[in-house]
């Protein structure tokens, strides 16, 4: 049997195969040049960057919680022109193709990313973080509302040229209603989930752990909340879902495969084992070979439910 075909598509972009990096777990790639072959990965998605450089939160920003962790990082990254000069040089030698996950205050700040970015070489596609406030709108999340993600989705593909991909917020009652709006608005795939909000207290000092008191939850603990919204999500729209939660190996991966995911984002695993995206390709691959299918595509949406 020849080898399986792992590749997928967004929009025009084909990927070797479907394992991804997720957002601000795997720095901008070359923190984990030492532990596996970067080339083997189907895309890196970086650390979501904004207009400005951001410095994030005060520490402790990060807490271990019974299988997973809480991180509050405040989305401190280098802004776009140093991510640009900077970033862009080594990630367009790596040999994978590159996402930008981006983020802004303003529908304006969304547009001027995309456009900036998009006429930037070497990147492939843009992944839009919607989980951050729009400061115009009075705060509220713009995940959080179907017109406003919809809003964000249209003005960013208005500007892209490159395949735009919206990562939803799990911070929903209904996050198909989410899904549907961002697929009006224009997007190319959808990518799920951000992390879940939560909070841990230190009972012997009577604190709030992590200097924000609130965080996102991410890791093992998610990975039966990530892999019910991706079913639902995959099952409300037409185009490609992208399962992020939890997953730290082949079996978790091939899971959301089966739930109706073309693609999986490896998170929190990474910094258990850093190797951890090329074991899941290897994974992935012999999975395939010994249930003797021909590629990713006879395995996407095959759950078999029984009733
Ligand atoms: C330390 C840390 C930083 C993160 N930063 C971002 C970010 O900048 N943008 C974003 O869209 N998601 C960010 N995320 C969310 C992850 O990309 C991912 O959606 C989430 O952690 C769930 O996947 P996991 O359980 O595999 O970690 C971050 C997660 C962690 C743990």
């Amino acid at each position: 049997m020849n080898r399986p075909d792992l590749r997928i598509s967004i929009g025009s972009t084909v990927f070797s195969n479907p394992v991804l990096t997720a957002s601000g777990t795997f720095g901008y790639a070359r923190e984990f040049e030492p532990y596996l072959n970067l080339h083997r990965l189907g895309g890196v998605v970086v650390k979501g960057i904004s207009l400005s450089p951001r410095k994030g939160n005060p520490p402790p920003r990060i807490v271990e919680t019974a299988c997973g962790m809480l991180n509050a990082i405040g989305l401190e990254n280098v802004g776009l022109e140093r991510f640009i000069s900077e970033k862009m040089p080594y990630l367009r030698e790596i040999g994978t193709k590159v996402i930008v996950n981006i983020l802004g205050d303003s529908l304006d700040d969304y547009r001027l990313l995309a456009a900036r970015l998009s006429e930037v070489e070497g990147v492939h596609a843009i992944e839009v973080n919607i989980s951050c406030p729009n400061v115009k709108k009075g705060g509220v999340a713009f995940g959080t509302d179907a017109a406003m993600a919809e809003a964000v989705t249209r003005a960013v593909c208005e500007e892209s040229g490159v395949p735009v991909i919206v990562k939803l917020s799990p911070n929903v009652t209904d996050i198909t209603l989410i899904a549907r709006a961002v697929e009006n608005g224009g997007a190319q795939a959808v990518s799920l989930i951000n992390t879940l909000l939560g909070m841990a207290i230190d009972s012997r000092s009577r604190r709030p752990k992590l200097a924000n008191i609130v965080g996102g939850l991410s890791g093992p603990a998610i990975k039966p909340v990530a892999l019910r919204m991706v079913w639902q999500v995959a099952r409300a729209v037409q185009i490609p879902v992208i399962g992020i939660g939890g997953i730290s190996n082949a079996t978790d991966a091939i899971e959301f495969f089966l739930a109706g995911a073309s693609a999986v984002q490896i998170g929190t695993a990474n910094f258990v084992n850093p190797g951890v995206c090329d074991e899941v390709v290897r994974g992935i691959e012999e999975y395939l070979v010994e249930h003797r299918l021909q590629g990713i595509q006879g395995l996407i949406g095959a759950l078999i439910v029984d009733c």
